[in-house]
């Protein structure tokens, strides 16, 4: 059986209006950016750049922990909110398919959380491309992907959603410099999810 797909954009920014009705949540106490201030510290990286932010929730920490953040996303309701609750942030309404209106070498490290498996294998090594483009020399790049473990992995998606396993992700990022790469169990939005969590250096 085939399922028509939503249009991704208006399932985003219908989301993010529930999420603005309710009353946005931020849990960044608990982020999964905390274990890699050491060593953002150590570097004395400051200029970061978010793809797919979101709401914010990692936009927060990073302002928060003092560095300079660009972020993005393709939803206006997403970015909306992060301009009303996080002043300081530099927003760019941005598709992630296309390329990045950015210099080579702007970033010392980019961050993705969960934002990058929306795409098949082809465009995602476009992105990934983009992404090593934008960073500079030993700039890292952390991300987060669903995991083929993860109970959605079995379920039938109204957008097109991409399921990786430590190996496939190993894979992709093949000729980069491994720092970091697990399999978590997280809390997201109050559910449990397994993500697969990667650092890797250009
Ligand atoms: C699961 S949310 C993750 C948000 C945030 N990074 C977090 O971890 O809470 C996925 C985000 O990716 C964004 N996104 C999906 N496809 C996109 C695209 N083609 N271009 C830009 N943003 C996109 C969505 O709007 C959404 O904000």
């Amino acid at each position: 059986m085939t399922i028509s797909k939503r249009n991704a954009l208006d399932m985003w920014n219908e989301q993010f209006s529930q999420f603005k009705e309710k009353g946005i949540q931020y849990f960044e106490p608990n982020s999964w950016l905390k274990s890699y201030l050491p060593i953002l510290h150590d570097r004395g990286f400051n200029q970061v750049l978010e793809i797919g932010c979101g709401s914010g929730n990692d936009t927060r920490f990073l302002v928060g922990n003092g560095f300079k953040v660009t972020a993005t996303d393709f939803s206006e309701v997403a970015l909306s909110i992060v301009e009303s609750n996080i002043p300081t942030v530099q927003i760019l309404h941005h598709d992630t398919q296309n390329k990045f209106p950015f210099e080579d070498g702007g970033f010392e490290f980019i961050v993705a959380s969960l934002s990058l498996h929306y795409f098949d294998v082809s465009l995602f090594k476009q992105i990934l491309g983009e992404v090593r483009r934008m960073l500079s020399d030993k700039g890292l790049f952390l991300i987060r992907l669903n995991s083929v473990n993860d109970e959605d992995a079995q379920k039938v998606h109204v957008i097109d959603r991409y399921f990786y396993s430590i190996d496939s992700c190993r894979e992709l990022f093949e000729g980069w410099k491994e720092i970091e790469l697990g399999e978590h169990a997280i809390d997201y939005y109050g559910k449990e999810k397994i993500v697969i969590e990667g650092c890797f250096e250009r």
